[in-house]
């Protein structure tokens, strides 16, 4: 017999993510620390200790890891050079290693890492002073893409022509790809933190995102993808290759998009659990959060199968800010198989994820279904009263 170990797991932000990962590492027997800036942010009620402090204070990162057995991340906007600094001095082991995070949150950095490992990716070129003409080697229409701190898409811009408002901010410019359909794999990694030595690999089959074209905010996904089983293998192997290339311990969620002339190509990734795994909680053998506690722990991972057909619906904020308000809450529950997953986020804002919802089904046409149903019953706002 052994004592149950109570590993200590630090988290670095506490938004939803971080939420979901506290609640299944209390399953799991483990214990858990969530610094956050925010004391209302969702993870910190769920957690076992916090620490309140900025993503970029060190002696609040330093306290963290200084709590913790193994330290993870739920955003990559963080300090890594201090990160560094205390994993050298065995404060903390951390995974992924924050020279990772360094080269996937500068989406010049990761483009150039997948073009070193000859993994298949849009047509780029850096752009770090946008101008009114577009840089060397790009047409309109084309992408600009901040290099850093963009997310749910606000730091994406197509510009159709010389007056298309740019973003301020050192970028990239890509191709503007014809998209067919855009796929998300999560590849589980288990390995050395340090050495990026793998010890095992494990992917779940691609995902569909579909999304909001005029907010560019991923809406809906659905499992399984609906692509043929050839373009599925070559996804899983892109993005295992894309994995490897960075030697990410945890989970990560690789991106795609298949082109209109058949090409798989990485749009990012994410190296932590992400918003195209949320069905994997209800609709596959072991969910993405415990298969990152899992890996970044050093345990055997789980099985990726997927076991229900589901469709998963993001809660955005709509048109007004404040306290949330719904229409739905009762009439949503009388939808089979469908389960509402709530973040308790203040204010409600416009495109805000406030929660998510899940429906299975038999079919992926029954899921599909369910979540029309759940979409047309249940609507989120912000009120000022
Ligand atoms: N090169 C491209 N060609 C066509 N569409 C693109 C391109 N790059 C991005 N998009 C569209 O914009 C969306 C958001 O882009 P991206 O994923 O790079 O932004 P993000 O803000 O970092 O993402 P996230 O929403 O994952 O936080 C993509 O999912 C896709 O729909
Ligand atoms: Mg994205």
């Amino acid at each position: 017999m052994q004592r149950i170990p109570y590993r200590t797991i630090g988290i670095v932000g506490g938004g939803q993510l971080g939420l979901m990962l506290c609640d299944v590492a209390r399953r799991m027997a483990l214990k858990t620390v969530v610094l956050d800036a925010n004391p209302q942010a969702p993870a910190l009620r769920r957690a076992d200790e916090t620490v309140i402090a900025d993503l970029f204070d060190r002696a609040g990162l330093r306290e963290l890891c200084d709590r913790s057995d193994i330290v993870t991340f739920e955003i990559e906007h963080t300090d890594t050079g201090a990160l560094s600094d205390f994993a050298s001095e065995g404060r903390a082991v951390i995974a992924p290693s924050p020279a990772v995070l360094e080269r996937i949150r500068d989406k010049a950095l990761q483009r150039k890492t997948l073009a070193r490992h000859d993994v298949p990716q849009p047509r780029y070129v850096l752009w770090d002073e946008p101008s009114e003409s577009p840089p060397d080697g790009m047409a309109f229409p084309f992408v600009q893409k901040l290099r850093t701190g963009g997310y749910d898409g606000r730091g994406v811009a197509v510009l159709q022509d010389p007056a298309s408002s740019r973003l301020q901010g050192a970028s990239i410019a890509e191709e503007l790809v014809d998209l067919e359909v855009e796929l998300a794999v999560i590849v589980a990694r288990s390995g050395d933190p340090a050495t990026g030595e793998t010890r095992d690999m494990r992917s779940y089959a691609p995902v569909r995102m579909d999304f909001d074209s005029s907010l560019n905010i991923c809406t809906r996904v659905v499992a399984p993808s609906g692509v043929s089983a050839t373009v599925e293998r070559r996804a899983i192997a892109i993005a295992e290759a894309a994995v490897a290339a960075f030697g990410i311990v945890g989970v990560c969620a690789v991106e795609l998009f298949v082109a209109a002339d058949g090409r798989i190509l990485v749009n990012e990734l994410a190296p932590r659990p992400h918003n195209s795994g949320h069905l994997t909680i209800e609709a596959h053998a072991t969910s993405q959060f415990e298969q990152h506690l899992r890996a970044v722990c050093g345990l055997p991972l789980g099985s990726p199968e997927l076991l229900r057909p589901a469709v998963m619906l993001n809660l955005l904020g709509g048109a007004h800010s404040g306290l949330p308000v719904c229409r739905g809450y009762h009439e949503l529950h009388a939808i089979p198989e469908t389960r509402l997953h709530w973040y308790d986020k203040s204010p409600c804002a416009p495109g805000r994820k406030m929660g998510h919802i899940t429906c299975l089904g038999d079919t992926v046409e029954e899921a599909m279904k369910r979540a029309d149903q759940a979409e047309g019953l249940f609507a989120l706002d912000g009120s000022s009263d």
